[in-house]
C-alpha cells in the first residue's frame, strides 16, 4: 500500500508520518519509509540521532544506479540517460518487491529500530533552489517517483512518503502513484486552503484524498475543518505531550504515546488499508504513461535528445503478479 502525507510546512506532516510508521511497525505491519519533503526530518523524527540520519544515502545522488537496475532489459529503454523520472516500466524492465532485498533497496535503505520492530527507510537526500524548479531532470524526488513507478506492493505491507505537496509532484504526476493521499491540514484557514488546492489537482485524476487535521484544539476547531472539508477529514489529532517531549529529545516509549491519538493512528490504519479495494492497476498504468507523454513533449525530449513517447510499452500493465505484453502474432 503506497501512502503519502502531504501539506504545507509546519502542518505536521513528519510528525504524523513518523507516528504512523511506529504505529505500523508495533503492528507488525512490514514499513518502508521515504523521506520527499524538503526539510528533512522523518530519520530523526523516527529516532535517528542527527548524525544518523546525516549518514542516511540520498537517493537523488544514486538516480543512475536506480535507473540501470529498473531499465533491467528492456528493449524500449536505450540507455539509463534517457530514462526520465517518468519513464515507465514495460517488458524486460525490473520491478521491486517490497518484501525483498534488491540493489536499489541496499543502494538508499537503511534499518531504522523502533520500540517495537523496525521500519526500512529511504530519503531523498536535502533540496537545492534547483530541485522546485517544475521539470528537473535531475530531480529528488525523481528518484522516489521511479521506485514508485515500478513498485508491485501488495495489501498488508506499506510504503510510506513524506512529501511536499509541490509544483514538481503535480508536473510529474507523483501526486497519483499513491492508494490513498492523507492530507495534514491545521484548522486555519491556509490549512484548509491548501487542501482545496490539492483536491482540484486530484479530482480528475481519481486520487483518494483524505483529510488528517492536526493541532485540533476543542470543539471550534474540529467544527472548522468539518464545515470546510466535509467527509474527506477522516481523524483528528490534538496537541500530543508525547511529541512535544521528542522535540525536547525525550523519547519516550511509543506506547505511552496519548490513547486518543493511538487511536487517531489506527484509524489512519483502517482508512489506508480500506483503500485496497479501490485499486485500479490499469489506471495506475494509464496515468503513468500520460504523465510520461507529458514530460517527454514539455522538456524529456529535448532534454535527452531521443523520442520518449517510443518508451511506453502498449502491452504492459504493471499489477501484482506482472502480466507479460502480448507476444506479436
Ligand atoms: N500533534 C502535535 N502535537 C504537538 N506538536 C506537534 C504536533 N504536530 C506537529 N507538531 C510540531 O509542529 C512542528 C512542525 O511539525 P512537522 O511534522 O515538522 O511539520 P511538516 O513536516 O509538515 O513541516 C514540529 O515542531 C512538531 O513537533
Ligand atoms: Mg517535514
Amino acid at each position: 500500500m503506497k501512502i503519502a502525507f502531504v501539506g504545507k510546512g509546519g502542518s505536521g506532516k513528519t510528525t504524523l508520518s513518523s507516528l504512523f510508521i511506529r504505529r505500523l511497525a508495533a503492528r507488525r505491519v512490514p514499513v518502508t519509509a521515504v523521506d520527499a519533503d524538503i526539510n528533512q526530518h522523518l530519520g530523526v523524527a523516527l529516532g535517528l540521532t542527527e548524525e544518523q540520519a546525516a549518514a542516511m544515502p540520498p537517493m537523488g545522488e544514486r538516480l543512475p544506479l536506480i535507473k540501470e537496475h529498473l531499465r533491467g532489459d528492456n528493449p524500449r529503454i536505450l540507455s539509463a540517460e534517457t530514462m526520465i523520472k517518468t519513464t515507465p516500466p514495460g517488458e524486460g524492465s525490473r520491478l521491486l518487491r517490497l518484501a525483498e532485498d534488491n540493489p536499489v533497496f541496499d543502494a538508499c535503505a537503511r534499518t531504522v529500530p523502533l520500540d517495537d520492530g523496525a521500519a526500512r527507510l529511504l530519503v531523498t537526500g536535502p533540496f537545492t533552489e534547483d530541485d522546485l524548479g517544475v521539470a528537473c531532470y535531475h530531480s529528488k524526488t525523481g528518484a522516489v517517483e521511479l521506485v514508485l513507478n515500478h513498485l508491485v506492493d501488495g495489501r498488508g505491507e506499506f510504503l510510506v512518503v513524506d512529501m511536499t505537496a509541490g509544483s514538481d509532484s503535480f508536473a510529474s504526476g507523483m501526486f497519483t502513484r499513491f492508494d490513498t493521499t492523507f492530507l495534514v491540514a491545521e484548522p486555519t484557514r491556509k490549512g484548509v486552503s491548501v487542501y482545496r488546492q490539492y483536491r482540484d489537482y486530484a479530482r480528475d485524476f481519481g486520487v483518494a484524498l483524505r483529510v488528517v487535521g492536526n493541532k485540533v484544539q476543542g470543539q471550534d476547531d474540529l467544527d472548522f475543518l468539518r464545515a470546510e472539508v466535509g467527509d474527506d477529514l477522516v481523524v483528528a489529532f490534538g496537541q500530543s505531550d508525547w511529541v512535544r517531549a521528542l522535540e525536547r529529545g525525550v523519547q519516550r516509549p511509543f506506547a505511552e504515546l496519548e490513547p486518543e491519538n493511538a487511536r487517531a493512528l489506527d484509524a489512519l490504519y483502517e482508512a489506508a488499508d480500506a483503500s485496497y479495494a479501490a485499486r485500479d492497476w490499469e489506471r495506475y498504468t494509464q496515468q503513468m504513461v500520460h504523465f510520461h507523454l507529458k514530460n517527454a513533449a514539455s522538456w524529456g525530449n529535448e532534454r535527452t535528445g531521443a523520442d520518449l513517447a517510443a518508451q511506453v510499452d502498449p502491452g504492459f500493465t504493471l499489477a501484482e503478479e506482472p502480466r507479460p505484453s502480448p507476444q506479436p502474432a
